[in-house]
Parts: C-alpha cells; sequence; structure tokens
C-alpha cells in the first residue's frame, strides 16, 4: 500500500510519498538511450529523450510508426528485452531512479504505481488465463486482497469499463472477446491498482472511430475520478489534440517538438509536426479527398541521415540542415521546445532562404534576430 514516506524500506520494499506532497514532477526522464544490437548493426531506437510529467497531466506522445513511441514506453517502464539492448540516461518516477531498480523492486512498482496498456491486447493478455484472474493477480499481489475480495473488485472494474455481464465475462479466456473488449481488459488490468501513471501506447489501433472515443472517454474519466498521469501515444495527432494537455512529437527516435498543446498548435515550429498536423483528416474536406501522406520514408535507425533527420523529406530543407544537427531549444516561450534551425512562423519558415543563420523566436511568432535562443 502507498505510505506518505519516499525511500526504501525493510526488505527492499519501497515507499511512495502521497503523490499531492510531491514537488517534483511525478515523471522525469532524463536523456534517455536505447538501442538494439542486431546483425545488420545497432539500431538507435531511442536517441537522448528527455520529458517530464506532472501528476495528474496527460501527455500526448506523437510520431509515424516506427520513431520509436513503443521502445521509449517500454524503456521508461524498464520492460526491455534482457539481451542485446544497451539503455541509458535516468528515468525517475515518484522520487526514485527506475534505471537503478533490481527487478524485483521493478515489479513492486509496476501495475500498482505505474502501468501501461499495451498497444496489441492480444500479446499482451495470456492467453490460456481467464480475464478475471488476469487482473485478480494484481489485486492480490499489490493491495493484499483476498481471493474474494478480488474477485469482486475486477468485477467491479470490469463493470466500470464498460464489459456487459461482467459476472460471466469474468471467466472468459481473451479469444473469447472482440478487439474492443479485449482493450477494456487491457484498461481494467492497467488501472486495478489505481496506478500514479499510466502509459497508454496506442490503446485504441485498430478499432473502430466509435470504439475508440469510447475507450479515450473511459480513460479520460478515470483519469480525473483518479487523479492519475497519462502518456497517451499515438501515431494519430488528432486522437491527442483534445486529450493532451502537452503533446511530444516524435521523429526517429527524438523529441523533435514539445509544447502545450494549445501552443503547438498555434505556433508550430517544426516542419515535421506541420506535416502530421496537414495528414489528420478534416471534416470539411470534401468526400473523397485523399489523405496527405508525408512524402518519403522514415529513415534508417541503424544508419540514420547526417544532421536535422527529417532533412531527407523536409520541403524547407537547406544546406546547414544536413551538416548540423538541430539542437532541442526554446525561443521566448520556455515550455514550446522545438528541433530545427528554419522553424515555421505562421507556416512558413523563418530566416532567408539559404543563409544558413537560425532565426530565434519571440512567443507570439514573429522572428526575433536580436535575442539568442538558449539551447536546452
Ligand atoms: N527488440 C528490437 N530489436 C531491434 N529493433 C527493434 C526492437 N524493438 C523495436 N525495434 C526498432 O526500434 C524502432 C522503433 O520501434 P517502435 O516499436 O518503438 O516504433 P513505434 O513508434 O512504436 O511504431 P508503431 O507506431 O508502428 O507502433 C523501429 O525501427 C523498430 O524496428
Ligand atoms: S532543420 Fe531544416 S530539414 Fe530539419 S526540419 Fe528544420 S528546416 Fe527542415
Ligand atoms: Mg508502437
Amino acid at each position: 500500500m502507498i505510505r506518505p514516506t519516499a525511500g526504501r524500506g525493510n526488505a527492499g520494499t519501497l515507499h511512495f510519498p502521497d503523490v499531492s506532497d510531491l514537488a517534483d514532477p511525478l515523471l522525469e526522464v532524463e536523456d534517455l538511450v536505447t538501442s538494439f544490437r542486431t546483425t545488420r548493426g545497432t539500431v538507435h531506437a531511442v536517441d537522448r529523450v528527455s520529458l517530464t510529467v506532472n501528476r495528474g497531466q496527460t501527455l500526448g506522445v506523437v510520431g509515424e510508426s516506427g520513431s520509436g513511441k513503443t521502445v521509449l514506453s517500454r524503456s521508461i517502464m524498464g520492460l526491455l528485452p534482457a539481451r542485446d539492448v544497451l539503455r541509458s540516461g535516468t528515468v525517475r518516477f515518484a522520487g526514485h531512479d527506475l534505471t537503478a531498480m533490481e527487478p524485483a523492486q521493478l515489479r513492486q512498482v509496476w501495475g500498482a504505481q505505474l502501468s501501461m496498456i499495451f498497444q496489441d491486447p492480444m500479446t499482451a493478455l495470456n492467453p490460456v488465463v481467464r480475464i478475471g484472474r488476469q487482473i485478480t493477480e494484481s489485486l492480490r499481489l499489490h493491495l493484499k486482497m483476498d481471493r474474494k475480495e478480488a474477485t469482486a473488485t475486477a468485477i467491479e472494474l470490469l463493470r466500470s469499463v464498460g464489459i456487459p455481464s461482467p459476472e460471466q465475462r469474468i471467466r472468459s479466456y481473451p479469444f473469447q472477446l472482440s478487439g474492443g473488449m479485449r482493450q477494456r481488459v487491457m484498461i481494467a488490468i492497467a488501472l486495478a491498482c489505481a496506478p500514479r501513471l499510466v502509459l497508454a501506447d496506442e490503446p485504441t489501433t485498430g478499432l473502430d472511430v466509435t470504439v475508440q472515443a469510447q475507450i479515450l472517454d473511459l480513460l479520460a474519466a478515470m483519469q480525473q475520478e483518479r487523479h492519475m498521469a497519462v502518456i497517451l501515444v499515438t501515431h494519430d495527432l488528432g486522437v491527442v489534440a483534445k486529450r493532451a494537455d502537452d503533446i511530444a512529437v516524435m521523429y526517429a527516435g527524438r523529441i523533435v517538438e514539445r509544447a502545450p498543446t494549445r501552443t503547438l498548435f498555434a505556433h508550430t515550429r517544426m516542419p515535421y509536426t506541420r506535416a502530421l498536423m496537414d495528414s489528420i483528416p478534416r471534416l470539411s474536406d470534401p468526400s473523397g479527398t485523399r489523405l496527405r501522406a508525408i512524402g518519403g520514408r522514415p529513415p534508417d535507425l541503424i544508419h540514420p541521415p547526417t544532421g536535422c533527420r527529417f532533412s531527407p523529406r523536409c520541403p524547407y530543407v537547406q544546406d546547414k540542415c544536413r551538416e548540423a544537427d538541430p539542437p532541442l531549444r526554446t525561443a521566448g516561450s520556455p515550455d514550446h521546445l522545438f528541433a530545427c534551425w528554419f522553424p515555421l512562423v505562421d507556416g512558413v519558415p523563418s530566416g532567408p532562404s539559404g543563409s544558413g543563420q537560425p532565426v530565434t523566436l519571440t512567443t507570439n511568432g514573429a522572428p526575433n534576430n536580436a535575442v539568442e535562443a538558449p539551447a536546452s
């Protein structure tokens, strides 16, 4: 159970402060690097990612397929393959350094404090264990409930995530449920022990739009009720536009833009973020309008391009972009970070074409070359 002190207690038992007592962010990820050794070479899946999440906050993590969203989520959790993985950087959660924990300590954190809704429920759920048991196991382990109490709680949880006849459904195996129902079960498992942070990795992929909205609404309602923080991972900016407080855009293993959601949409700096926005279908589009896909292909993470990783696909690329890696920096507004030498202002790239000079910006988006942008 949660106790009001941070630190390590007897017999390796971890104690977590009440989140309302936390002065620091709930989650602080600093310079996280995760690579895989393969026969083709080293895959640089997550490259120096830093981010913070406060209690009750929703952070959207958005990027195309292969940009490193799932590896980032798993790396934060500490759920990576045992072999051929290189990980560095720190992940501090509620005052504890998760990267320094032994597996036995991590097991105290998973489910109880920090949980994950996996991208593919069919592989994440155990196919040979009834769904009721998959929920009661963590209730018994973390909350020390007896069998009867855990079963009653599991039924209530299934009811609260919209599973009809939960008293009967509790005896079902995952294959006996529809995709939407399995996704709801995953949410019930992730929320069973009232964690402080949930990593929801594409929690609605493959579901139709109505079910998708229902599941995201359900997650939001539970989040409010429990003051949980959520990292909502998706390839679809449209999904997080109305649901996230902040959005971090990932490209080729890195965060390339991060800002409060309204700021990101109103003052988009990165051409890649702009391209993601342009690929969101709009109700106002005439029927038959083709979706605007981003031209080119995401880079090979074994041999990423030099300079800006988006340069082979960027419509505004200039020589400097191919030569030097743009650092993640702020300009004016400290909570808006972006990695681009020629950031957009009102939809057009700033700086004289070919000048190679980065342009700094004020908070209202006007170029302001008099002020040097601080490197982050
Ligand atoms: N175990 C692994 N071994 C080698 N490479 C891996 C491994 N897991 C992931 N990768 C690679 O890491 C990169 C990032 O993958 P990741 O699954 O995080 O992408 P993603 O953004 O979640 O994509 P999607 O939207 O398709 O889920 C990809 O190039 C992927 O092939
Ligand atoms: S640094 Fe250059 S290539 Fe990269 S996004 Fe900005 S303008 Fe495009
Ligand atoms: Mg993924």
